[in-house]
């Protein structure tokens, strides 16, 4: 049987309504004002200014030559531009009020006036003129300069290798630099293109197989700071970060001497059964860690992994639960890694990871 059909008692429906419901399933349309449109715009871009400025490592917040340079030029470049934008509506504006309620019989129309196509033709030739010599003057500030501190930076799927000119060792995801020092680097890339950027301190280089580009920049304060990947360069893209260290000269050189080290002898125990495991599980196909037998270079070194604040190329940060997860189950962590998962049992994950935290 079937059911009986409802009958509403309110009253009946227009058949536009009817028709427009069947198109909306019934919901009543909302139509923002237009005035409420062109009031949101200007907010959430006051909102968006706001949260860059005040959060995130960006380059508003500059804090080395690069990043300065490219700031002062897209602030100059904007200001500009918003100078001809509010000169063509206030003329605009102007021109609707005082005319609007004059006849159309009064108005004179002109047609082929040589004065005014010159002018309008002049002026934005000026302008971009203008932003030619600008930018231009902002790219030579930024040319290339060899730095006190020279390094070469590797970009892979998705993880940074930093080799300093003079050192023995490789590092990865974090690198040290000193405060007041111009630093320059070689980009390379193992894999696709990249594109090293530390938003507060560099502008930004793309890194190319098998072509050697070059960045310099001069950080200017110390400070911890995001590096990331500007380039879309596969799955793991967003996850491709690193930590740039701005430090004093003498904490620098104290670093970098920590780093020359080779790998502290497992202390107790547990991170003598971990160096065993670690040999055992031939992480050493991919990964060096130097002063043992693992030499494998297609992973980050693990030599002074124990130092490092973060793993997995800043997806974590460096605790013995993280690593415990990342060792676990990398895909869960930072979808798409090489990294294969290794199912251990408790106690031999912990003796790596305390092998493994123990690398300072
Ligand atoms: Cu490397 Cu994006």
């Amino acid at each position: 049987m079937l059911p009986e059909p409802t009958i509403h008692s309110t009253g009946s429906i227009s058949p536009d309504k009817a028709e427009a419901d069947k198109r909306t399933g019934g919901a009543d349309e909302v139509k923002p004002s237009k005035l409420a449109l062109a009031l949101a715009a200007p907010v959430a871009l006051a909102m968006l200014l706001a949260g860059c400025a005040s959060q995130s490592p960006t380059f508003f917040r500059p804090e080395g030559t690069g990043s300065g340079d490219v700031r002062r030029l897209a602030f100059t470049i904007f200001a500009i531009l918003a100078g001809v934008l509010l000169t063509v509506w206030g003329l605009l504006a102007v021109a609707v009020i005082r005319n609007r309620k004059r006849p159309e019989s009064e108005v004179k129309q002109t047609k082929g006036n040589l004065g005014i196509e010159i002018v309008w033709t002049a002026i934005p030739a000026i302008i971009i003129v203008v932003l030619f010599g600008l930018t231009q003057h902002t790219t030579s500030q930024l040319a290339f300069h060899p730095g006190e501190v020279q390094m070469t930076v590797t970009g892979h799927q998705w993880w940074w290798e930093f080799q300093y000119a003079g050192a023995d060792f490789k590092t990865a995801n974090e690198a040290h630099v000193p405060v007041g020092k111009t630093v320059s680097a070689d980009l390379l890339s193992a894999d696709v293109i990249h594109s090293f950027w530390v938003p507060q301190i560099s502008g930004k280089v793309d890194m190319i197989p098998g072509h050697t580009n070059r960045i310099s920049f001069l950080p200017l304060a110390e400070g911890t700071y995001l590096g990331e990947c500007s380039e879309f360069c596969g799955q793991g893209h967003a996850h491709m970060r690193f930590v740039l260290v701005v430090e004093s000269q003498a904490k620098y050189d104290a670093w970098f001497a920590d780093q020359q080290r080779l790998a502290a002898a497992p202390a107790g125990p547990q991170a003598q059964a971990g160096a065993k495991l670690v040999a055992a599980l031939s992480c050493g196909s991919c990964h060096t860690i130097r002063g043992t037998s693992l030499a494998g270079t297609l992973c980050p070194d693990l030599t002074h992994f124990g130092s490092r604040g973060s793993i997995g190329a800043d997806t974590l940060p460096n605790t013995a639960q993280n690593l415990s997860a990342w060792i676990t189950n990398p895909q869960a962590v930072k979808p798409g890694v090489i990294m294969p998962a290794f199912a251990l049992p408790p106690q031999q994950l912990d003796e790596l990871v305390a092998y493994l935290e123990g690398l300072k």
